[in-house]
């Protein structure tokens, strides 16, 4: 496959630092090892507890005992399991619409396109937040601020993701109340969500559903739990971030009242 034409929108798509968002650490502020960990992308703030406690981690080559340890970054030498932890000190954060046939890992092990081959020339290693099937398309998040990601993605804080399916029939109006109350999967109920019927043909409908958790291929399961599968799926929305006019294989850089909006979607606001 070609290396799919950039948008103007992606010609620069500035790390939102390099674009005004101030959203960067601070090189002298001490902090937390599990905040500093989670910053880097290594794990969730509780996750990276457990790799504390599991004595993985050292800081200046003293194994870390306590939770309550900082450290101060761009000084103190962090390492996980002997290797190094840096913290980037330019965060980006990019929307992409991803086009089918594409995987969101940075490296395939099956050589198959990866979401890599999307990120500009020059940027960091971003992280897809979340992810999108194999054929799904549509908008999804890089980024390199790890806690930002795992902010996000924490089923607890229930950032809504909206989906178009165009899907075999047209769901009734009993479909339609088992897709919002729940939907009997083999890995359990879903969760109340959001769901219309934004178009109906004579044997295929475009169907909206938003969704509260990310379980794997869930609006295609749910689809195809209430009878009617789905032909082609696209994310057209995450939590205040619509895809808009973004063309397939675009990227573009989330301004920084975006980013302040997605956190705000995440917390409340808190
Ligand atoms: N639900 C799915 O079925 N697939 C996706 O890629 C995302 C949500």
């Amino acid at each position: 496959m070609t290396k799919p034409t950039k948008s103007t929108e992606a010609a620069s798509p500035l790390p939102a630092e390099s674009a005004g968002a101030g959203a960067s650490a601070s090189a002298a502020t001490a902090e937390r090892v599990q905040k500093y960990l989670s910053r880097a992308g290594v794990a969730s703030r509780r996750g990276a507890e457990e790799m504390i406690r599991a004595g993985r981690v050292t800081v200046n080559g003293q194994v870390v005992c306590t939770l309550g340890d900082k450290v101060c970054p761009g000084t103190d030498e962090v390492r996980v399991d002997g290797a190094r932890v840096d913290p980037p000190t330019a965060l980006w954060y990019l929307a992409l619409n991803k086009p089918p046939g594409v995987v969101t890992t940075l490296d395939d092990p099956q050589g198959r396109t990866t979401v890599a081959r999307f990120i500009p020339d020059g940027a960091p290693r971003l992280f897809p937040v979340g992810r999108l099937d194999y054929a799904t398309t549509g908008l999804l998040l890089l980024t390199n601020d790890g806690e930002f990601a795992h902010l996000l993605m924490h089923p607890r804080h229930h950032v809504p993701k909206v989906y178009r399916a165009e899907a075999d029939g047209v769901p009734d109006a009993e479909d339609l109340r088992m897709l919002r109350e729940g939907v009997d999967l083999d890995d359990g109920k879903t969760a109340p969500a959001e769901a219309r019927v934004v178009r109906a043909l004579s044997d295929s409908s475009v169907v909206e559903i938003t969704l509260r958790e990310g379980r794997k291929r869930q609006v295609r399961r749910m689809l195809s739990a209430v009878g009617h599968p789905v032909r082609l799926l696209t994310r057209v929305g995450y939590g205040p971030i619509a895809l808009g006019r973004l063309a397939e294989g675009s990227v573009r850089a989330l301004s920084d009242a975006e980013v302040a909006a997605l956190r705000a979607s995440a917390t409340g606001g808190r």
